[in-house]
């Protein structure tokens, strides 16, 4: 799983990693004593077959696994007794329509007692008899039942496994480093192919093969969006054709190492001057909310703080008639900024444990008005958060103002003329530490543009 152009050297990786596989063993050791079990049992997924086909959906590592081993393949298993050392079991089918995986090599895998199965059936064999005291994370395969498992995806159990997933160890760290590098570089090529005209989906390709990965093995599916697009939040289209004109791009998307995500969002203006200044005060905006990030702010106040500078930025750019504070009081603001302003990231691109108030029990709820916050805790040192603050120029919400009160704080004149440039995002990836962040994303593009202007020179 981790990708072929790493520019982390794998010594740094050996050396982080086992500390890491020693912080999830005692954390899993928690979960299971207090939920009463005595091992654990962690299944990668499976491959899962097309309706009246012999294909298969592209597989997905599931991310509890993921959290144990860098390894994406189907129907491995880890299984945990506190105090032992960790099994793997690996599946290594005999097939040959499909080039059964290579056993597992690289830093990681020293770790663990790898023992090799070639289906579910022998990899039952491989894991003790007695599974009565073992709980089982992971999809319901159709054998399962026969397993003897005591319990499946017992939530109090998942709870305390999430909860403790935000704070991220230096080996994470490394790994969502070398994911942003990745990210960065794909961007930089996917700029370069709108520059020269390029279609959505010609930028897409520009990007997967700077990034050096095929679409199934990104984070998420990369959202390209040329001029109107923009403004559909996760727009998945992929034109082929390149539209007659051309005004911007929205570019949000990352890649993976080791199983970490990186989420960057970048936009750009193809020329229109009253545009690039609009990029520019947004990148200033997110440049201010990421100064105020550190360890013990309450994350929903960094997204009302959003709202507060987004609202001044819709007065300066003369897309309210009103003051800053009435459109912030009169809910504007979430007519061009719908979606939350960040969310964990790690393993999963939102990761889970957003709303965890402890491992125990109760979620922290999302500010009135903002059901769409996807994270709601304070941050401590080691969260690794997303910061997206964006405007957009949607239709249907727009029209909903239109409709209301609302309506005659918005200057439609001014609406129309920026419509055909879809919407603004800009996202970083940040690494909270006790005194404020590091911007994972704005360190991997000057370290990527620094390596492109020394391949040029
Ligand atoms: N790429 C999806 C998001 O930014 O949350
Ligand atoms: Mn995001
Ligand atoms: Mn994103």
């Amino acid at each position: 799983m981790p990708g072929a152009t790493t520019t982390t050297p794998t010594s740094s990786l050996s050396s982080l990693f086992g500390p890491y596989l020693e912080a999830v063993c005692r954390r899993s050791t928690q979960a299971l004593m207090a939920c009463g079990h005595r091992a654990l049992l962690v299944h990668s997924g499976s491959l899962l077959p097309v309706f009246q086909d012999d294909r298969t959906y592209p597989f997905e590592v599931s991310a509890p696994f993921k959290v144990w081993a860098p390894l994406a393949e189907p129907d491995c298993f880890v299984y945990f007794e506190p105090g032992r050392r960790p099994v793997l079991v690996f599946n290594q089918p005999k097939d040959y329509w499909y080039k059964p995986p290579a056993p597992p090599e690289g830093y990681w895998t020293e770790h663990f007692d790898i023992r090799t199965c070639s289906d579910r059936e022998s990899a039952r064999a491989l894991l003790p008899a007695d599974l009565g005291a073992t709980a089982y994370v992971g999809e319901a395969f159709a054998e399962l039942g026969t397993w003897g498992v005591a319990a499946h995806n017992l939530p109090r159990l998942l709870r305390h496994l999430d909860f403790g997933r935000a704070v991220k160890s230096p080996y994470e760290l490394a790994c969502l480093r070398e994911a942003s590098r990745l990210g960065a570089r794909g961007h930089l090529a996917a700029q370069r192919a709108f520059a020269a005209g390029e279609s959505e989906f010609a930028i897409e390709l520009a990007f997967l093969a700077a990034c050096g990965l095929r679409e199934q093995e990104l984070p998420y599916n990369p959202i390209i969006a040329l001029n109107e697009g923009g403004a559909v939040l996760h727009y998945q289209v992929l034109e082929k054709t390149a539209p007659a004109g051309r005004h911007s791009l929205l570019i949000d998307a990352g890649a993976e190492f080791g199983g970490y995500a990186s989420d960057i969002t970048r936009t750009h203006s193809a020329g229109d001057a009253d545009f690039s200044a609009l990029i520019a005060r947004m990148d200033t905006l997110q440049q201010a909310l990421c100064d105020g990030v550190r360890a013990g702010v309450d994350w929903r106040e960094v997204h009302l703080r959003a709202h507060t500078l987004t609202a001044e930025v819709l007065r300066e750019a003369e897309i309210v008639t009103c003051g800053a504070e009435e459109a912030l009081a009169a809910g504007v603001t979430r007519v061009f900024l719908p979606h939350g302003v960040g969310h964990l990231l790690g393993l999963e691109v939102h990761d889970v444990g957003g709303f965890m108030r402890s491992p125990e029990g109760g979620d922290i709820p999302t500010p009135e008005g903002h059901p769409h916050l996807r994270l709601t805790r304070t941050l401590e040192e080691g969260f690794v958060v997303t910061l997206e603050p964006g405007i957009y120029f949607i239709d249907s919400l727009l029209e909903s103002a239109r409709a209301d009160e609302r309506s005659r704080l918005i200057k439609w004149s001014r609406v129309r003329q920026l419509r055909r440039f879809g919407g603004i995002r800009i996202e970083d990836d940040l690494a909270v530490t006790a005194t404020g962040c590091e911007n994972l994303t704005r360190e991997a593009f000057r370290a990527e543009q620094a390596c492109g202007s020394r391949d040029a020179a």
